[in-house]
Protein backbone atom coordinates (compact mmCIF):
# COMPACT_ATOMS: atom_id res chain seq x y z
CA UNK A 1 0.00 0.00 0.00
CA UNK A 2 1.27 3.66 -0.99
CA UNK A 3 1.90 5.54 2.44
CA UNK A 4 0.56 8.73 2.11
CA UNK A 5 0.33 11.83 4.20
CA UNK A 6 -2.45 11.02 6.79
CA UNK A 7 -1.41 7.48 7.82
CA UNK A 8 0.38 8.42 10.45
CA UNK A 9 -1.43 11.32 11.68
CA UNK A 10 -4.11 12.02 14.71
CA UNK A 11 -7.06 13.35 14.05
CA UNK A 12 -9.09 15.58 16.23
CA UNK A 13 -12.39 16.13 16.08
CA UNK A 14 -14.32 19.91 17.07
CA UNK A 15 -18.21 20.44 17.49
CA UNK A 16 -17.73 24.29 16.84
CA UNK A 17 -20.34 25.89 18.74
CA UNK A 18 -19.41 23.79 22.29
CA UNK A 19 -15.83 23.98 21.76
CA UNK A 20 -14.65 28.25 23.16
CA UNK A 21 -16.21 31.17 22.59
CA UNK A 22 -14.19 34.02 21.72
CA UNK A 23 -16.81 37.18 22.02
CA UNK A 24 -19.25 36.18 24.86
CA UNK A 25 -22.15 35.40 22.73
CA UNK A 26 -22.68 31.85 24.43
CA UNK A 27 -21.47 30.37 21.08
CA UNK A 28 -18.50 28.40 20.31
CA UNK A 29 -17.07 30.19 16.96
CA UNK A 30 -14.18 30.07 15.02
CA UNK A 31 -11.70 32.97 16.54
CA UNK A 32 -12.27 30.54 19.89
CA UNK A 33 -10.13 27.28 17.83
CA UNK A 34 -8.06 30.06 16.29
CA UNK A 35 -7.28 30.62 20.23
CA UNK A 36 -7.15 27.53 21.09
CA UNK A 37 -4.58 26.39 17.98
CA UNK A 38 -1.80 25.49 20.63
CA UNK A 39 -2.93 23.56 22.81
CA UNK A 40 -3.87 21.58 20.30
CA UNK A 41 -0.61 21.55 18.65
CA UNK A 42 0.35 20.79 22.19
CA UNK A 43 -1.45 17.63 22.86
CA UNK A 44 -0.16 16.37 19.68
CA UNK A 45 -3.06 16.57 17.05
CA UNK A 46 -2.37 17.30 13.35
CA UNK A 47 -5.75 16.95 11.72
CA UNK A 48 -9.02 19.11 12.86
CA UNK A 49 -12.35 18.20 11.44
CA UNK A 50 -14.54 20.94 12.07
CA UNK A 51 -18.09 19.96 12.44
CA UNK A 52 -20.40 22.13 10.13
CA UNK A 53 -20.22 26.14 10.50
CA UNK A 54 -21.74 26.60 7.45
CA UNK A 55 -24.64 29.52 7.19
CA UNK A 56 -27.68 27.12 8.72
CA UNK A 57 -30.93 27.35 10.48
CA UNK A 58 -29.71 24.68 13.19
CA UNK A 59 -32.63 22.55 12.81
CA UNK A 60 -30.05 19.62 13.05
CA UNK A 61 -27.00 21.82 14.39
CA UNK A 62 -25.86 22.65 11.47
CA UNK A 63 -25.91 19.33 9.39
CA UNK A 64 -28.76 21.68 7.41
CA UNK A 65 -27.12 23.48 5.19
CA UNK A 66 -28.36 26.91 3.89
CA UNK A 67 -25.56 27.83 1.91
CA UNK A 68 -22.45 25.68 1.30
CA UNK A 69 -20.17 29.00 0.19
CA UNK A 70 -20.77 30.76 3.48
CA UNK A 71 -20.26 30.75 7.44
CA UNK A 72 -22.83 31.06 9.82
CA UNK A 73 -22.20 34.16 11.26
CA UNK A 74 -22.57 33.09 14.89
CA UNK A 75 -19.59 30.98 14.18
CA UNK A 76 -17.63 34.02 12.23
CA UNK A 77 -17.08 35.01 8.32
CA UNK A 78 -15.24 33.83 5.90
CA UNK A 79 -11.97 35.50 6.51
CA UNK A 80 -11.69 33.67 10.01
CA UNK A 81 -11.96 30.44 8.67
CA UNK A 82 -9.28 31.41 6.00
CA UNK A 83 -6.90 32.62 9.13
CA UNK A 84 -7.84 29.29 10.73
CA UNK A 85 -6.60 27.43 7.98
CA UNK A 86 -3.14 29.52 7.49
CA UNK A 87 -2.74 29.28 11.02
CA UNK A 88 -3.06 25.71 11.22
CA UNK A 89 -1.00 25.47 8.16
CA UNK A 90 2.24 26.93 10.60
CA UNK A 91 1.74 24.43 12.93
CA UNK A 92 1.50 21.82 10.63
CA UNK A 93 -1.97 21.00 10.87
CA UNK A 94 -5.01 20.28 8.37
CA UNK A 95 -8.09 21.57 8.67
CA UNK A 96 -11.25 18.87 7.33
CA UNK A 97 -14.36 20.10 6.69
CA UNK A 98 -17.67 18.19 7.30
CA UNK A 99 -19.30 17.57 3.92
CA UNK A 100 -23.24 17.23 4.46
CA UNK A 101 -24.55 16.88 1.11
CA UNK A 102 -26.51 13.66 1.62
CA UNK A 103 -29.43 16.55 2.36
CA UNK A 104 -29.04 20.52 2.23
CA UNK A 105 -31.63 23.07 4.44
CA UNK A 106 -35.14 23.43 3.30
CA UNK A 107 -33.77 27.37 3.62
CA UNK A 108 -31.13 26.49 0.70
CA UNK A 109 -32.20 28.39 -2.30
CA UNK A 110 -32.44 25.05 -4.28
CA UNK A 111 -35.15 24.12 -2.26
CA UNK A 112 -36.93 27.48 -2.04
CA UNK A 113 -36.44 26.86 -5.67
CA UNK A 114 -38.10 23.78 -6.14
CA UNK A 115 -41.17 25.14 -4.04
CA UNK A 116 -41.71 27.99 -6.47
CA UNK A 117 -41.84 25.78 -9.30
CA UNK A 118 -41.79 21.87 -8.34
CA UNK A 119 -41.47 21.04 -12.56
CA UNK A 120 -38.85 22.95 -13.12
CA UNK A 121 -34.82 22.39 -12.95
CA UNK A 122 -34.40 22.40 -9.04
CA UNK A 123 -37.95 20.23 -8.31
CA UNK A 124 -35.21 17.45 -10.08
CA UNK A 125 -32.51 18.30 -7.50
CA UNK A 126 -34.75 16.61 -4.77
CA UNK A 127 -36.71 13.62 -4.59
CA UNK A 128 -40.02 14.68 -5.30
CA UNK A 129 -43.79 12.67 -5.36
CA UNK A 130 -47.36 12.62 -5.47
CA UNK A 131 -49.49 10.50 -2.74
CA UNK A 132 -50.75 7.32 -3.55
CA UNK A 133 -54.08 7.58 -5.39
CA UNK A 134 -55.29 6.84 -1.93
CA UNK A 135 -54.11 9.54 -0.08
CA UNK A 136 -51.51 7.56 1.59
CA UNK A 137 -47.82 8.43 1.69
CA UNK A 138 -45.48 7.19 -1.13
CA UNK A 139 -43.66 4.80 1.13
CA UNK A 140 -44.15 3.85 4.78
CA UNK A 141 -40.27 4.86 5.57
CA UNK A 142 -39.41 6.33 9.11
CA UNK A 143 -37.02 8.89 8.69
CA UNK A 144 -34.00 8.17 11.55
CA UNK A 145 -34.98 11.47 13.45
CA UNK A 146 -38.93 9.59 13.65
CA UNK A 147 -41.93 10.28 11.72
CA UNK A 148 -42.25 9.38 8.42
CA UNK A 149 -39.96 10.09 5.43
CA UNK A 150 -42.30 12.69 3.32
CA UNK A 151 -43.08 15.92 3.64
CA UNK A 152 -45.62 18.58 1.98
CA UNK A 153 -43.55 20.59 -0.31
CA UNK A 154 -45.10 23.92 0.99
CA UNK A 155 -47.30 25.70 -1.54
CA UNK A 156 -47.75 22.10 -3.56
CA UNK A 157 -49.47 19.81 -3.76
CA UNK A 158 -46.28 17.09 -3.57
CA UNK A 159 -44.06 15.78 -1.22
CA UNK A 160 -40.48 16.00 -0.85
CA UNK A 161 -38.27 13.16 0.92
CA UNK A 162 -36.09 13.84 4.10
CA UNK A 163 -34.63 10.86 5.62
CA UNK A 164 -33.18 12.96 8.54
CA UNK A 165 -35.08 15.85 9.74
CA UNK A 166 -38.20 17.74 8.00
CA UNK A 167 -35.91 20.75 7.62
CA UNK A 168 -32.96 18.23 5.36
CA UNK A 169 -34.25 17.35 2.34
CA UNK A 170 -32.56 14.65 0.53
CA UNK A 171 -30.36 15.97 -2.44
CA UNK A 172 -31.40 13.32 -5.63
CA UNK A 173 -28.05 12.67 -6.91
CA UNK A 174 -29.51 10.92 -9.81
CA UNK A 175 -29.12 14.19 -11.02
CA UNK A 176 -25.82 15.15 -12.59
CA UNK A 177 -26.29 18.79 -11.87
CA UNK A 178 -26.89 17.94 -8.15
CA UNK A 179 -23.40 15.93 -8.30
CA UNK A 180 -21.56 18.74 -10.05
CA UNK A 181 -23.16 21.14 -7.95
CA UNK A 182 -21.46 18.90 -5.25
CA UNK A 183 -17.88 18.12 -6.70
CA UNK A 184 -17.74 22.44 -7.40
CA UNK A 185 -18.43 23.33 -3.71
CA UNK A 186 -15.60 20.31 -2.67
CA UNK A 187 -12.97 21.64 -5.28
CA UNK A 188 -13.62 25.48 -4.11
CA UNK A 189 -12.93 24.64 -0.29
CA UNK A 190 -9.85 22.51 -1.00
CA UNK A 191 -8.48 25.47 -3.63
CA UNK A 192 -8.75 27.36 0.00
CA UNK A 193 -6.35 24.83 1.49
CA UNK A 194 -8.26 22.54 3.39
CA UNK A 195 -6.98 19.25 4.77
CA UNK A 196 -9.75 17.54 3.04
CA UNK A 197 -13.10 16.34 4.38
CA UNK A 198 -15.30 14.30 6.88
CA UNK A 199 -17.84 12.75 4.69
CA UNK A 200 -21.33 13.38 6.13
CA UNK A 201 -24.68 10.68 6.55
CA UNK A 202 -23.04 9.19 2.74
CA UNK A 203 -24.78 5.98 2.67
CA UNK A 204 -27.92 7.44 2.29
CA UNK A 205 -27.00 9.25 -1.15
CA UNK A 206 -28.44 6.29 -3.24
CA UNK A 207 -31.69 5.14 -3.26
CA UNK A 208 -33.56 1.86 -4.75
CA UNK A 209 -34.91 1.85 -8.38
CA UNK A 210 -38.38 1.38 -6.83
CA UNK A 211 -39.52 3.09 -4.20
CA UNK A 212 -41.79 0.43 -2.18
CA UNK A 213 -42.77 -0.22 1.55
CA UNK A 214 -41.31 -2.17 3.97
CA UNK A 215 -42.72 -4.54 6.59
CA UNK A 216 -44.16 -2.14 9.61
CA UNK A 217 -40.99 -2.96 12.56
CA UNK A 218 -42.99 -0.61 15.42
CA UNK A 219 -46.63 1.01 16.24
CA UNK A 220 -46.64 3.93 13.98
CA UNK A 221 -46.49 1.66 11.04
CA UNK A 222 -43.28 2.87 9.45
CA UNK A 223 -40.90 1.14 8.73
CA UNK A 224 -37.37 1.83 9.18
CA UNK A 225 -34.98 3.97 6.26
CA UNK A 226 -32.16 1.34 6.90
CA UNK A 227 -34.62 -1.40 5.07
CA UNK A 228 -34.94 0.45 2.13
CA UNK A 229 -30.86 1.04 2.22
CA UNK A 230 -30.08 -2.24 1.85
CA UNK A 231 -32.10 -2.73 -1.53
CA UNK A 232 -30.21 0.37 -3.03
CA UNK A 233 -27.23 -1.19 -5.48
CA UNK A 234 -24.70 1.06 -7.23
CA UNK A 235 -23.68 3.56 -4.53
CA UNK A 236 -19.66 2.92 -5.83
CA UNK A 237 -20.75 5.19 -9.28
CA UNK A 238 -21.19 8.60 -7.43
CA UNK A 239 -18.64 7.51 -4.70
CA UNK A 240 -15.91 6.65 -7.55
CA UNK A 241 -16.93 9.94 -9.58
CA UNK A 242 -16.73 12.30 -6.54
CA UNK A 243 -13.28 11.20 -5.55
CA UNK A 244 -12.01 11.26 -8.72
CA UNK A 245 -13.56 14.88 -9.86
CA UNK A 246 -12.83 16.14 -6.52
CA UNK A 247 -10.56 14.55 -3.22
CA UNK A 248 -8.03 12.78 -5.74
CA UNK A 249 -7.30 16.23 -7.56
CA UNK A 250 -5.57 17.78 -4.59
CA UNK A 251 -4.35 14.81 -2.40
CA UNK A 252 -7.04 15.65 0.08
CA UNK A 253 -7.96 13.50 3.11
CA UNK A 254 -11.46 11.82 3.44
CA UNK A 255 -13.18 9.95 5.66
CA UNK A 256 -16.62 8.19 5.40
CA UNK A 257 -19.59 8.17 7.50
CA UNK A 258 -19.97 4.67 6.28
CA UNK A 259 -22.21 2.19 7.79
CA UNK A 260 -23.53 -1.57 6.86
CA UNK A 261 -21.08 -1.50 4.20
CA UNK A 262 -20.68 -5.16 2.49
CA UNK A 263 -17.18 -6.86 3.55
CA UNK A 264 -16.84 -7.56 -0.61
CA UNK A 265 -16.88 -3.57 -0.86
CA UNK A 266 -14.24 -2.78 1.38
CA UNK A 267 -11.38 -2.37 -0.93
CA UNK A 268 -13.41 -0.02 -2.96
CA UNK A 269 -14.41 2.35 0.06
CA UNK A 270 -10.97 2.38 1.06
CA UNK A 271 -8.46 0.01 -0.65
CA UNK A 272 -5.80 1.76 -2.83
CA UNK A 273 -7.74 4.65 -4.83
CA UNK A 274 -10.65 4.02 -2.50
CA UNK A 275 -13.47 5.91 -2.71
CA UNK A 276 -12.33 7.43 0.55
CA UNK A 277 -9.00 7.54 2.55
CA UNK A 278 -10.70 6.07 5.19
CA UNK A 279 -13.84 5.65 7.46
CA UNK A 280 -15.09 5.37 10.83
CA UNK A 281 -15.08 1.83 12.63
CA UNK A 282 -18.86 2.48 14.61
CA UNK A 283 -18.78 -1.08 15.21
CA UNK A 284 -18.81 -0.68 19.10
CA UNK A 285 -21.33 2.02 18.62
CA UNK A 286 -23.71 0.21 17.12
CA UNK A 287 -23.41 -2.82 19.71
CA UNK A 288 -26.28 -3.30 21.63
CA UNK A 289 -28.42 -0.59 19.61
CA UNK A 290 -32.01 -1.86 19.50
CA UNK A 291 -34.48 -2.01 16.54
CA UNK A 292 -37.17 -0.47 19.10
CA UNK A 293 -35.14 2.62 20.27
CA UNK A 294 -32.95 3.69 22.83
CA UNK A 295 -34.47 2.61 25.75
CA UNK A 296 -34.17 -0.93 24.83
CA UNK A 297 -30.28 -0.69 23.69
CA UNK A 298 -28.28 -2.79 25.73
CA UNK A 299 -24.94 -2.21 27.54
CA UNK A 300 -21.22 -2.90 25.47
CA UNK A 301 -19.57 -4.58 27.70
CA UNK A 302 -15.52 -5.10 27.56
CA UNK A 303 -15.54 -8.61 26.39
CA UNK A 304 -18.67 -7.44 23.50
CA UNK A 305 -16.50 -4.19 23.28
CA UNK A 306 -13.47 -6.44 22.26
CA UNK A 307 -15.46 -8.51 20.53
CA UNK A 308 -16.60 -5.83 18.65
CA UNK A 309 -12.86 -4.21 18.02
CA UNK A 310 -11.51 -7.05 16.53
CA UNK A 311 -14.40 -7.89 14.15
CA UNK A 312 -13.64 -4.48 12.73
CA UNK A 313 -9.94 -4.59 12.67
CA UNK A 314 -10.50 -8.11 11.11
CA UNK A 315 -12.90 -7.28 8.33
CA UNK A 316 -10.26 -4.33 7.02
CA UNK A 317 -6.67 -6.15 7.83
CA UNK A 318 -4.71 -4.43 5.57
CA UNK A 319 -6.77 -3.61 2.89
CA UNK A 320 -7.13 0.11 4.28
CA UNK A 321 -7.23 2.57 7.30
CA UNK A 322 -10.10 2.61 9.77
CA UNK A 323 -10.71 5.57 11.45
CA UNK A 324 -10.89 5.05 15.26
CA UNK A 325 -13.04 6.55 17.87
CA UNK A 326 -14.51 6.01 21.66
CA UNK A 327 -17.40 8.90 20.90
CA UNK A 328 -18.16 11.79 18.51
CA UNK A 329 -20.88 14.79 18.31
CA UNK A 330 -23.51 11.67 17.91
CA UNK A 331 -22.60 9.51 20.97
CA UNK A 332 -22.58 9.57 24.47
CA UNK A 333 -19.19 10.15 26.12
CA UNK A 334 -17.49 6.68 25.32
CA UNK A 335 -15.64 6.69 29.07
CA UNK A 336 -19.25 6.34 30.16
CA UNK A 337 -20.19 4.21 28.09
CA UNK A 338 -17.51 1.44 28.43
CA UNK A 339 -16.92 1.97 31.96
CA UNK A 340 -19.06 0.84 34.43
CA UNK A 341 -19.85 4.19 36.43
CA UNK A 342 -19.04 2.79 39.66
CA UNK A 343 -15.54 2.79 37.96
CA UNK A 344 -14.99 5.90 35.97
CA UNK A 345 -11.88 7.58 37.26
CA UNK A 346 -8.49 8.67 35.15
CA UNK A 347 -6.96 4.77 35.59
CA UNK A 348 -10.01 3.40 33.64
CA UNK A 349 -10.51 6.52 31.29
CA UNK A 350 -6.36 5.79 30.20
CA UNK A 351 -6.84 1.56 29.86
CA UNK A 352 -9.75 2.66 27.55
CA UNK A 353 -7.72 5.51 25.39
CA UNK A 354 -5.06 3.02 25.08
CA UNK A 355 -7.42 0.16 23.99
CA UNK A 356 -8.59 2.02 21.16
CA UNK A 357 -5.59 4.49 20.15
CA UNK A 358 -2.90 1.61 19.36
CA UNK A 359 -5.62 -0.28 16.88
CA UNK A 360 -4.77 -0.45 13.23
CA UNK A 361 -6.28 3.06 11.97
CA UNK A 362 -6.10 6.98 12.17
CA UNK A 363 -6.81 7.65 16.08
CA UNK A 364 -9.47 10.94 16.04
CA UNK A 365 -9.77 12.48 19.49
CA UNK A 366 -13.09 13.81 20.01
CA UNK A 367 -12.86 17.53 22.08
CA UNK A 368 -12.91 17.03 26.13
CA UNK A 369 -11.83 13.25 25.51
CA UNK A 370 -8.46 14.16 26.06
CA UNK A 371 -9.57 15.72 29.81
CA UNK A 372 -12.02 13.08 30.83
CA UNK A 373 -15.12 14.76 29.96
CA UNK A 374 -17.92 12.39 30.91
CA UNK A 375 -22.05 12.04 30.47
CA UNK A 376 -24.03 14.70 31.85
CA UNK A 377 -27.28 13.91 34.53
CA UNK A 378 -29.76 15.59 32.15
CA UNK A 379 -31.92 16.90 35.02
CA UNK A 380 -34.85 16.97 33.00
CA UNK A 381 -36.11 16.79 28.92
CA UNK A 382 -36.38 20.82 28.96
CA UNK A 383 -32.24 20.48 29.24
CA UNK A 384 -32.20 18.56 25.54
CA UNK A 385 -31.21 20.28 22.24
CA UNK A 386 -31.02 17.64 20.25
CA UNK A 387 -33.69 16.04 17.50
CA UNK A 388 -33.04 12.79 18.08
CA UNK A 389 -33.10 12.75 21.89
CA UNK A 390 -36.46 14.55 21.66
CA UNK A 391 -37.63 12.15 19.42
CA UNK A 392 -36.60 8.71 21.33
CA UNK A 393 -37.88 10.42 25.02
CA UNK A 394 -41.64 10.38 22.83
CA UNK A 395 -40.21 6.86 21.53
CA UNK A 396 -39.64 5.41 25.51
CA UNK A 397 -43.01 6.99 26.75
CA UNK A 398 -44.88 5.70 24.07
CA UNK A 399 -43.48 1.91 24.65
CA UNK A 400 -44.94 2.30 28.14
CA UNK A 401 -41.41 3.39 30.12
CA UNK A 402 -42.69 6.57 32.89
CA UNK A 403 -41.25 9.61 32.42
CA UNK A 404 -38.50 9.26 35.08
CA UNK A 405 -37.44 5.87 33.23
CA UNK A 406 -37.71 7.17 29.79
CA UNK A 407 -35.78 10.66 31.05
CA UNK A 408 -32.90 8.17 32.31
CA UNK A 409 -32.92 5.61 29.23
CA UNK A 410 -32.51 8.97 26.56
CA UNK A 411 -29.94 10.61 28.88
CA UNK A 412 -27.70 7.65 28.41
CA UNK A 413 -27.30 7.80 24.69
CA UNK A 414 -28.14 11.53 24.35
CA UNK A 415 -26.09 13.09 21.51
CA UNK A 416 -26.30 15.95 23.89
CA UNK A 417 -23.70 14.42 26.34
CA UNK A 418 -20.95 15.04 23.49
CA UNK A 419 -22.32 18.61 22.73
CA UNK A 420 -21.78 19.74 26.24
CA UNK A 421 -19.40 23.12 25.96
CA UNK A 422 -15.65 22.09 26.43
CA UNK A 423 -14.49 22.46 30.15
CA UNK A 424 -11.70 24.33 30.35
CA UNK A 425 -11.12 25.32 33.62
CA UNK A 426 -12.82 25.48 37.35
CA UNK A 427 -14.29 29.05 36.94
CA UNK A 428 -17.13 30.50 35.13
CA UNK A 429 -18.69 28.37 33.06
CA UNK A 430 -16.09 26.43 33.03
CA UNK A 431 -14.09 28.95 30.91
CA UNK A 432 -16.29 28.27 27.88
CA UNK A 433 -17.65 31.80 27.34
CA UNK A 434 -18.03 34.97 29.20
CA UNK A 435 -21.85 35.00 28.50
CA UNK A 436 -24.68 32.23 28.55
CA UNK A 437 -23.46 29.04 27.51
CA UNK A 438 -26.15 27.57 24.66
CA UNK A 439 -26.06 24.38 25.79
CA UNK A 440 -25.68 23.78 29.70
CA UNK A 441 -22.43 22.55 31.46
CA UNK A 442 -21.71 19.50 32.56
CA UNK A 443 -21.46 20.35 36.18
CA UNK A 444 -18.71 18.04 36.90
CA UNK A 445 -16.35 20.64 35.19
CA UNK A 446 -15.41 21.70 38.92
CA UNK A 447 -12.89 18.50 39.00
CA UNK A 448 -12.65 17.90 35.48
CA UNK A 449 -11.13 20.68 32.76
CA UNK A 450 -7.87 21.57 30.95
CA UNK A 451 -6.75 23.54 33.56
CA UNK A 452 -6.32 21.10 36.25
CA UNK A 453 -5.14 18.15 33.35
CA UNK A 454 -2.25 20.28 32.33
CA UNK A 455 -1.18 21.29 35.64
CA UNK A 456 -1.34 17.84 36.63
CA UNK A 457 1.50 15.34 34.93
CA UNK A 458 -0.75 12.13 35.12
CA UNK A 459 -3.61 13.23 34.19
CA UNK A 460 -5.26 11.85 31.28
CA UNK A 461 -4.25 14.72 28.71
CA UNK A 462 -0.68 14.24 29.68
CA UNK A 463 -1.19 10.46 28.85
CA UNK A 464 -3.12 10.88 25.57
CA UNK A 465 0.09 13.51 24.71
CA UNK A 466 1.90 9.96 25.53
CA UNK A 467 -0.06 8.00 23.45
CA UNK A 468 0.17 10.18 20.76
CA UNK A 469 4.34 10.48 21.40
CA UNK A 470 4.45 6.71 21.02
CA UNK A 471 2.41 6.78 18.03
CA UNK A 472 4.54 9.12 16.00
CA UNK A 473 8.40 7.77 17.82
CA UNK A 474 10.53 6.88 14.75
CA UNK A 475 11.36 3.65 16.47
CA UNK A 476 8.06 2.38 16.45
CA UNK A 477 5.83 4.35 14.16
CA UNK A 478 6.12 2.01 11.44
CA UNK A 479 4.75 -0.78 13.61
CA UNK A 480 2.34 0.91 15.38
CA UNK A 481 0.77 2.92 11.66
CA UNK A 482 1.41 -0.06 8.89
CA UNK A 483 1.82 -3.36 11.50
CA UNK A 484 -0.74 -6.25 10.97
CA UNK A 485 -3.30 -6.15 14.22
CA UNK A 486 -3.51 -9.58 15.72
CA UNK A 487 -5.61 -10.70 18.62
CA UNK A 488 -4.32 -12.07 21.47
CA UNK A 489 -5.51 -14.39 24.02
CA UNK A 490 -9.24 -13.11 22.56
CA UNK A 491 -11.01 -15.54 24.91
CA UNK A 492 -9.89 -14.54 28.18
CA UNK A 493 -12.63 -12.60 29.38
CA UNK A 494 -12.09 -9.23 30.61
CA UNK A 495 -8.81 -9.10 28.95
CA UNK A 496 -8.22 -7.04 25.94
CA UNK A 497 -4.70 -7.67 24.08
CA UNK A 498 -3.24 -7.50 20.94
CA UNK A 499 -0.08 -7.83 18.89
CA UNK A 500 0.48 -5.02 16.20
CA UNK A 501 3.44 -6.42 14.06
CA UNK A 502 5.76 -5.20 11.43
CA UNK A 503 9.40 -6.12 9.98
CA UNK A 504 10.25 -7.91 12.70
CA UNK A 505 9.15 -5.50 15.31
CA UNK A 506 6.10 -6.86 17.57
CA UNK A 507 4.36 -4.49 19.97
CA UNK A 508 2.01 -6.15 22.14
CA UNK A 509 -1.07 -3.93 24.15
CA UNK A 510 -3.01 -4.98 27.07
CA UNK A 511 -5.54 -3.86 29.22
CA UNK A 512 -7.04 -5.58 31.79
CA UNK A 513 -10.96 -4.51 32.20
CA UNK A 514 -11.40 -6.60 35.44
CA UNK A 515 -10.98 -4.63 39.28
CA UNK A 516 -8.95 -7.88 40.04
CA UNK A 517 -5.41 -8.63 38.78
CA UNK A 518 -4.93 -10.67 36.03
CA UNK A 519 -2.18 -13.40 35.14
CA UNK A 520 -1.20 -14.02 31.56
CA UNK A 521 1.22 -16.20 30.01
CA UNK A 522 2.71 -13.61 27.09
CA UNK A 523 4.51 -14.82 24.21
CA UNK A 524 7.59 -13.89 25.04
CA UNK A 525 9.50 -11.27 27.29
CA UNK A 526 8.32 -7.53 27.11
CA UNK A 527 10.29 -4.09 27.86
CA UNK A 528 7.24 -1.81 28.94
CA UNK A 529 6.94 1.10 26.75
CA UNK A 530 3.87 2.82 28.45
CA UNK A 531 1.76 2.36 31.56
CA UNK A 532 -1.17 3.50 32.56
CA UNK A 533 -0.69 3.22 36.78
CA UNK A 534 1.32 4.63 39.21
CA UNK A 535 2.65 0.76 39.78
CA UNK A 536 4.69 -1.02 37.30
CA UNK A 537 3.49 -4.52 36.21
CA UNK A 538 4.44 -7.52 37.28
CA UNK A 539 6.74 -9.02 34.36
CA UNK A 540 8.76 -12.22 34.99
CA UNK A 541 9.64 -14.04 31.96
CA UNK A 542 6.76 -14.81 30.07
CA UNK A 543 4.19 -14.13 32.86
CA UNK A 544 2.97 -10.86 33.09
CA UNK A 545 0.74 -9.55 36.48
CA UNK A 546 -1.87 -7.03 35.33
CA UNK A 547 -3.20 -4.83 38.33
CA UNK A 548 -6.84 -4.05 38.58
CA UNK A 549 -7.62 -1.62 34.69
CA UNK A 550 -3.88 -1.37 34.02
CA UNK A 551 -3.07 -1.15 30.42
CA UNK A 552 0.40 -1.65 29.32
CA UNK A 553 2.27 -1.64 25.60
CA UNK A 554 5.18 -3.95 26.02
CA UNK A 555 8.09 -4.42 22.83
CA UNK A 556 8.17 -8.06 22.81
C1 LIG B 1 -24.61 12.49 10.51
C2 LIG B 1 -24.15 13.51 11.52
C3 LIG B 1 -25.28 13.83 12.42
C4 LIG B 1 -26.40 14.41 11.62
C5 LIG B 1 -26.77 13.51 10.44
C6 LIG B 1 -27.57 14.26 9.42
O1 LIG B 1 -24.96 11.29 11.08
O2 LIG B 1 -23.02 13.04 12.18
O3 LIG B 1 -24.91 14.71 13.44
O4 LIG B 1 -27.52 14.59 12.42
O5 LIG B 1 -25.65 13.01 9.75
O6 LIG B 1 -26.75 15.17 8.73
CA1 LIG C 1 -19.20 33.27 19.99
Amino acid sequence: MDKKWWHDKIAYQIYPKSFYDSNGDGIGDVRGIIQKLDYLKDLGVDILWLSPIYKSPFADEGYDIADYYDIDPRFGTMADVEELIAEAKKRDMYILMDLVVNHCSDEHEWFKKACADPEGKYGKFFYLRDRNPDGTLPTNWRSYFGGPCWEELPGTDKLYLHVFHKKQPDLNWENPEVRSEVYKNINWWLEKGLGGFRVDAIINIKKPETFADYPADREDGLSNVRHMLEDARGIGKFLGEMQKETFSRYDAFSVGEVFNERKEEIPNYIGENGYFSSMFDFAETVCGASEKGWYDNKPCLPDDYKRCVFEAQKRVGTMGFLSNIIENHDEPRGVSRYIPAEDLCPATKKLLATMYFLLRGIPFIFQGQELGMENRNFPSTAEFDDVSSIDEYQVALAAGLSGEEALRAVSAYSRDNARTPVQWTAGKNAGFTEGTPWLNLNENYVRINAEDNLADPDSLYHYYQKLIKLRKDPAYKDTLVYGTLTPYLPEEKNLMAYIREEGGQRILVAGNFDRNPKTVTIPSEGRLLLNNLEEAPEMCGETLRLAGYQAVVLEL
